[in-house]
């Protein structure tokens, strides 16, 4: 298939255009830098330069490029301080409506047979009930007031690709990355704060992280651009853990002292109220649907060997 890569030069996309390469597709990579099309023509793809908040450029980049499945991985996250979540998560948002209506439009123009976006699996669904969520359960209606804008963007996105009936529309709500290429490998932003003991337990640490290694988000999207259905899938591994359990773990692969443990008014000062939330309250996902009808399993079941392997 003729497959196009939004987002082909970030964390995700360096790992999705080579098992696409790989497994016979021909890439057409996305990037606003005329310098990284090197990069993208060495990882096998035809490189692409768009601005993807122009509609303009980018449905001309996906006429000329004819694909038959188009892959939204288009996120500007960067370091995100906790304390100004909406400010920092506003670009992303940005992405995550104009630049999904932009696609959407430009593939709708050249028929594509399925669009695939990136979705965000961790902390969306609602904070009630269950530790583990399926697909199926509800989302977070009332987030933390940080975080509700993000919650809104990523909603838009799912309902405008899951709702465009021209097409089949996927979604793949991620876990939190880690591996290669992400905030949290070794060396990088998140692992450096936790190896440095300035990544806290706030309370009783009792939310439930899922998280899933770069190269497995990859596989599982290869499988959904191959023979995605319409609907949304969790990407996560087999294993979503408390705080609680997953941070000192991590702290002690990484060498580190025990993480120090402040309660949540401490933990708000630092990390707002969206990271007293992540903490105490957020709830894992299960990526059951997703081996079953993408014939999908990682090969990091568990984050607490697999940080251990980033
Ligand atoms: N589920 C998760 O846990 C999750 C999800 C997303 C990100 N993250 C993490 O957050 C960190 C940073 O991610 P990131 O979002 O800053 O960057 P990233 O991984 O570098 O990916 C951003 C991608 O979007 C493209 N892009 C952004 N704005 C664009 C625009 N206006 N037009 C065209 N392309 C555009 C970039 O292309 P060019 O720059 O080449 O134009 C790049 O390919 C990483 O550690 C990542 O793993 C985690």
């Amino acid at each position: 298939m003729r497959v196009f890569v939004a987002g082909a030069t970030g964390a995700i996309g360096r790992q999705l255009v080579p098992r696409l390469v790989a497994a016979g597709h021909e890439v057409h990579g996305m990037t606003r830098s005329e310098s990284k099309q090197a990069m993208l023509s060495e990882l096998g793809a035809v490189p692409v330069v768009a601005d993807a908040l122009d509609p303009g450029q980018v449905a001309e980049a996906v006429s000329r490029a004819r694909p038959d499945v188009i892959v939204h991985e288009l996120t500007a996250i960067g370091a995100v301080d906790m304390r100004h979540f909406e400010r920092d998560f506003a670009p992303t948002n940005r992405l995550r409506t104009e630049g999904t209506d932009h696609l959407l439009s430009a593939g709708q123009a050249v028929g594509v047979r399925r669009f695939v976006a990136q979705s965000f699996g961790a902390f969306l669904y609602a904070r009630t009930g269950g530790a583990v969520k399926g697909e199926e359960d509800p989302l977070d209606s009332s987030p933390a007031r940080e975080m509700r804008t993000m919650v809104a963007a990523v909603r838009h996105l799912e309902e405008a690709v899951m709702g465009a009936d021209w097409t089949e529309g996927v979604v793949l709500r991620y876990g939190a990355f880690y591996g290669p290429g992400t905030a949290m490998a070794p060396g990088a932003e998140e692992f450096e704060l936790i190896r440095r003991r300035k990544f806290p337990l706030v309370g009783d640490g009792g939310g439930v992280w899922s998280f899933i290694h770069i190269a497995d988000a990859a596989e599982a999207t290869v499988a959904a651009v191959e023979h995605g259905s319409r609907g949304a899938y969790n990407v996560v591994d087999d294993d979503p853990a408390p705080v609680a359990e997953w941070l000192p773990a991590l702290a002690q692969t990484l060498g580190a002292k025990k993480p120090m443990r402040v309660p949540r008014f401490i933990g708000r000062l630092f990390a707002g109220e969206a990271g007293v939330v992540m903490m105490t309250e957020a709830r894992g996902a299960s990526n059951a649907k997703a081996t079953r009808e993408l014939s999908w399993h990682p090969a990091h079941p568990s984050s607490r060997q697999g940080f251990a392997a980033a």
